[in-house]
């Protein structure tokens, strides 16, 4: 079986693709597979390769990049027939490098884990792994995922939307509509992930910092969600699809514990300072709390129409459960907390990959 696995991406979240895409080129059993490694520069180049996975894992203080420089270019080309796709090579994409059975997109972030491409493998009618159009879309738009969970009657917290024409047109009204939320409000881009461009706001400090803080939010995404903290534990469940048309698997939760001078799971205590975060799985919940946040993300996977994987983020208050998120390409390098929480299930991480490709190929 050809995969193409794609991955680096125009997205903020280019290097943590990388990552992943080192760790499964590593692990993906190579005697059912034949990799075709297919890199998408920040510039929106394709490349072919790089296959060196060394270079491709992250580091203290390295980030990994796919460059579009003394590389072949890529083309994924639509055959005659639908389901006919070959891949291309070289600078007139004159060498086909022949046709591939199944994509393995391991792009995070816009432009790679929200729909777009997978609605052009839709047109090409390619399997790929992971969700479709729909569940891509609404999973990378916070506000969109969260209506949509909210409408199906699970619990989401408190948020007001900042409507990119409406930050323009009336400031005044976006800022009414936040004070009620406090006393801590985190300010998001709506689509962003691995908490680019998040911040978390006191608002008793004021309009200035709130003002900062949504502008700052503006730069990654013209819409903008405001959320109500919630205080509480942050766990996380993973998801697969279940075989047939049995219901979705999921796992017992993991916990996210940050410490030192990290007020939240920010993008350095999630990627380059990870020595003050650590995984915890499974968390230490209740058997109660456990089987109520196993039921939800399954239900959010549901709501979502989530295919192949997910990982559902979760606020444990006391013995309330809220959903923070849904990711539809979670982190997935052997240390993520997908991988994790299925190896304690007794998946290992190579399993998990075959997994996922006969999910796609079913
Ligand atoms: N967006 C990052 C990769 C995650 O959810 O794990
Ligand atoms: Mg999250």
């Amino acid at each position: 079986t050809r995969v193409a696995i794609i991955f680096g991406g125009r997205s903020s979240e280019h290097a943590i693709s990388c990552a992943t895409a080192a760790g499964v080129m590593s692990a993906i059993d190579s005697d059912r597979f034949e990799v075709v490694p297919i890199g998408i520069a920040r510039s929106g180049a394709w490349v072919i390769g790089p296959e060196d996975t060394e270079s491709l894992k992250l580091a203290p203080g390295y980030l990994p990049e796919v460059t579009d420089q003394e590389r072949p270019t890529a083309m994924l080309g639509f055959g005659p027939q639908s389901g006919q796709v070959m891949v291309a090579s070289g600078t007139e994409a004159q060498r086909v490098l022949g046709g591939v059975d199944v994509v393995l997109p391991l792009l995070h972030g816009p432009f790679g884990e929200d729909g777009t491409l997978q609605g052009m493998l839709e047109l090409a009618d390619l399997p790929y792994v992971g969700s479709g159009v729909l569940a891509s879309a609404a999973g990378m738009d916070k506000y969109a995922m969260k209506m949509m969970l909210a409408g199906a009657g699970l619990p989401v917290g408190r948020f007001t939307l900042i409507g990119r024409r409406e930050w323009e047109r009336d400031r005044a009204a976006c800022l009414d509509a936040v004070w009620p939320l406090g006393p801590v409000v985190f300010v998001k881009p709506s689509r962003a992930g691995s908490s680019m461009g998040v911040q978390r706001v006191v608002l008793a400090d004021g309009e200035a910092a709130l003002i900062a803080a949504i502008e700052e939010a503006r730069r990654h995404d013209p819409r903008v969600i405001v959320e109500a903290a919630v205080d509480g534990r942050e766990i996380e469940v993973a998801v697969l699809e279940g075989r047939g048309t049995n219901p979705p698997r999921t796992t017992a939760p993991g916990e996210i514990v940050v410490s030192g001078e990290h007020t939240f799971y920010d993008f350095e205590a999630k990627y380059t300072d990870t020595s003050t975060t650590s995984l915890q799985v499974p968390a230490s919940v209740s058997d109660e709390a456990q089987r109520e946040a196993r039921a939800m993300a399954a239900r959010a996977f549901e709501v979502l129409d989530c295919e192949g994987l997910a990982r559902v983020d979760m606020f444990l208050a006391g013995t309330k459960l809220s959903i923070n998120e849904v990711n539809t390409m979670p982190g997935f390098t052997p240390f993520s907390m997908f991988p994790m929480l299925w190896q304690h299930e007794g998946m290992s991480y190579s399993e998990l990959i075959t997994e996922l490709i006969d999910l796609a190929l079913e």
